[in-house]
């Protein structure tokens, strides 16, 4: 079907053309003007239709959601808000939507009746920003890496190993759940299921990624991982999309400054390329923080938030140092604080949040973590508690990236396997690049989910990815 994109039609360019467009209906006015979308940018095109002309059975199909294909000449508008109007001279309706039955009509809905309708919400101007803009940060990463020079690795999404050593696995299998075959001492038999023994979706593409990194020297992952944690947070999926570089002969200073160059560069393209859409998110905003108090509204508009993380560089903190700054924080002398604060716990999100958003008010590294926290493949530091790890943290996010130097000596790895009781049977792969021309490397995951809800300023991670997928959630 031969059309124009309204997204080429909004400027003078194309004036006194006579040309097809084909979307749907966002509001039909006056018997009149039509506000048509068809889902090349926010801006919708104003349409003139002559009453005459139409029959007016026509014109009682067009309402809200309908489909339709217009052909008629560009115009310079005669009214306010936009350059340029369709005078229409022929139109069909391709698809109507009985207003009585569809569910996105012109008020507003909330994000949680649209997260129902998670198969409609795309046809809402938020929902259509924001996956324009998660479409432009998809392109923008592999943009990023492919200009530094780095390869692109499509390692597994099932995969016997669990690099995080978390134990949050979705199993793979072919086995009857209800009638599996059992060994002698009435365990389940894997020996007989698909891949002679039990494996999972991944949970990360690193260890795979590690190895590609010690031949090709740079790469990176970007595609799907799967988390069955049981947390029901506004910031968890249980299935997320992780970018992973992976450097050799990059230490964790060199990891620290490329997640900083990788994040300022994505956020300096989406800027540059997403303006009508982060206007309007930004817009958004405002408006869904207008019933928060004061201290709870953002301090900065959206897009001079993004700035301003371009502008200026990221804030390094020790892990060691972010735990003195926390029991010196008025949160902790005041028992604010849910969790407890001292060295050696894992930073809780109410943590974060107070060293990212009260604190240091920007992005910030931490760095040294203990150990005890950390996974199994991070590298020892000398001071023998702490491991080379680093956590990129965001306001509004908490941690967008974690990432480390990796552990590339045979035997502190294989003592780490043995702490971890990581059977070293299950990773001789992965040893074995300790053991061939070992070197130095490192790297990191962002989630891209956290990525696009720190960008569209969406509250939910829900409601940056086509369909969430959440505990007790898999519907569409
Ligand atoms: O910190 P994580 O668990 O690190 C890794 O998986 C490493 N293998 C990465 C590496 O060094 N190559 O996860 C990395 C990032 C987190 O910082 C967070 O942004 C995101 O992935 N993430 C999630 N996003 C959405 N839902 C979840 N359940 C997530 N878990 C982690
Ligand atoms: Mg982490």
């Amino acid at each position: 079907m031969q059309r124009e994109r309204i997204v080429n039609l909004r400027d003078e360019a194309h004036i006194g053309e006579e040309l097809t467009v084909c979307g749907w209906v966002r509001t039909f006015r006056n018997n009149q003007f039509i506000a048509l979308n068809d889902g090349s940018c926010l801006g919708n095109l104003q349409m003139v239709i002559d009453r005459e002309s139409i029959p007016e059975a026509t014109q009682k199909r067009l309402t809200t959601g309908t489909a339709i294909r217009a052909k008629g000449q560009l115009e310079k508008s005669q009214g306010q808000g936009q350059l340029t109007e369709l005078k229409v001279l022929e139109l069909e309706v391709l698809g109507d939507a009985d207003p009585e039955m569809y569910p996105i009509q012109m008020k507003r809905h909330t994000l949680e009746f649209l997260r129902e309708k998670a198969h409609l919400r795309f046809r809402t101007s938020t929902f259509g920003a924001v996956f324009r803009v998660r479409h432009a940060l998809n392109f923008a990463i592999h943009k990023f890496f492919t200009d530094g020079g780095f390869f692109q690795m499509h390692t597994p999404i099932i995969t016997g190993s669990d690099a995080e050593g978390a134990g949050e696995m979705f199993q793979v299998t072919t086995l009857d759940v209800n009638d599996p075959p059992r060994d002698e001492a009435g365990s389940v038999d894997f020996s007989e299921d698909f891949f002679g023994k039990p494996s999972n979706l991944t949970v990360s593409g690193q260890l795979e990624a590690e190895l590609a990194a010690m031949a090709l020297g740079q790469v990176y992952t970007f595609g799907p991982t799967f988390r069955a944690e049981n947390s029901n947070t506004s910031r968890h999926l249980a299935e997320f999309w992780m970018v992973e570089p992976e450097v050799a002969f990059a230490d964790l200073a060199d990891n620290m400054a490329l997640a900083e160059a990788c994040l300022k560069s994505v956020l300096r393209d989406v800027l540059s390329q997403c303006d009508e859409d982060l206007a309007f998110l930004e817009e958004r905003e405002v408006n869904s923080e207008k019933s928060l108090p004061q201290d709870q509204r953002q301090s900065q508009p959206l897009r001079d938030r993004l700035q301003a993380v371009v502008d200026a560089p990221f804030q390094h903190v020790t892990y060691t140092e972010a735990i003195e700054l926390l029991r010196n924080s008025k949160p902790f002398k005041k028992k604010k604080f849910k969790y407890p604060v001292e060295w050696g716990i894992d930073l809780q999100s109410e943590h974060e949040r107070w060293l990212v958003e009260k604190h240091f008010n920007g992005p910030v590294i931490i760095t040294d973590y203990p150990a005890g926290i950390k996974a199994f493949y991070m590298r020892s530091n000398e001071d023998g508690k702490t491991v080379a790890a680093m956590d990129v943290l965001v306001p509004g996010i908490g941690e967008l990236i974690g990432g480390s130097q990796r552990e590339e000596r045979l035997d502190r790895l294989q003592a780490k396997c043995a702490e971890f009781e990581i059977p070293e049977e299950h990773i001789w792969w992965y040893l074995d690049t300790r053991r061939f021309g070992s070197a130095v490397h490192s790297g990191f995951g962002m989630g891209f989910e956290r990525l696009v809800m720190y960008v569209t300023g969406m509250t939910n991670i829900r409601d940056v990815i086509p369909f969430p997928r959440t505990p007790q959630n898999a519907e569409f």
